[in-house]
């Protein structure tokens, strides 16, 4: 009941259903009326930053420099770019870095780059507007990086760079490793974890 009262105290909670699975773009559209003209943070629920904080606030810091989109980037394996929004950047360095073009789940062979797109991303509301006109992208599906790349038109967009403490909790054993990682960050859980992760490690009728 306390936690309850604490997040009534943080924040209003407020939801809209996408209805169907259209994709990213689409889920991302169906905000509109309830974001209006105002720039807006997305968040993906499968993706988990340990220093969220750190991330979201240098995106929101780099938008009140420079009032245009941010889009979060980490380096993978080239044999991983596959699997995300690619961003071509720049700058070969720094946290900030404009992008100059980029492309949802790219052939390895054809990527612009090992910068992946990671599930945060910092709008301007003029993202409404190109998602509006969107057509099916990859996988049949509205595309939000399509949408970013359409952006890419008529205004800059900023990639901003970090380089660890991220878990694809969509996969089962990166979910099993951050619940494990960050329960272990934690002081009040660490030493009962451990007896369990020991207790658990040794148990033959497991192994
Ligand atoms: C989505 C985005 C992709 C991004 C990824 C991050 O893909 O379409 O651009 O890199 O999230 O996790 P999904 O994971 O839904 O396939």
């Amino acid at each position: 009941m306390a936690g309850i009262v604490e997040l009534a105290d943080m924040a209003d909670i407020h939801y809209v259903r996408q209805g169907e699975p259209l994709g990213l773009g689409h889920a991302v559209s169906v905000a509109r009326k309830h974001v209006g003209d105002e720039p807006f943070v997305v968040m993906l629920g499968d993706d988990i930053m340990v220093d969220d904080s750190t991330v979201l606030t240098g995106m929101i810091d780099a938008y009140q420099q420079h009032g245009s989109s941010v889009v979060a980037l980490m380096e993978v394996p080239h044999d991983e770019i596959g699997s995300y929004g690619c961003a071509a950047v720049d700058e070969p360095e720094g946290t900030l870095r404009r992008i100059t073009a980029i492309v949802e789940k790219p052939d390895p062979a054809d990527a612009p780059s090992n910068l992946a797109v990671m599930g945060r991303y910092l709008f301007t509301p003029t993202i409404f507007d190109l998602l509006e006109k969107l057509e099916p992208g990859v996988g049949g599906e509205l595309q939000l990086t399509d949408a970013i790349s359409d952006l890419l038109e008529v205004e800059s967009v900023y990639g901003y760079v970090f380089s660890d403490g991220r878990f694809d909790i969509g996969k089962k054993i990166d979910y099993l490793r951050a619940t494990v990682e960050l329960a272990l960050k934690r002081k009040d859980l660490r030493d009962d974890f451990l007896e369990v992760l020991r207790d658990v490690a040794t148990r033959e009728d497991l192994s």
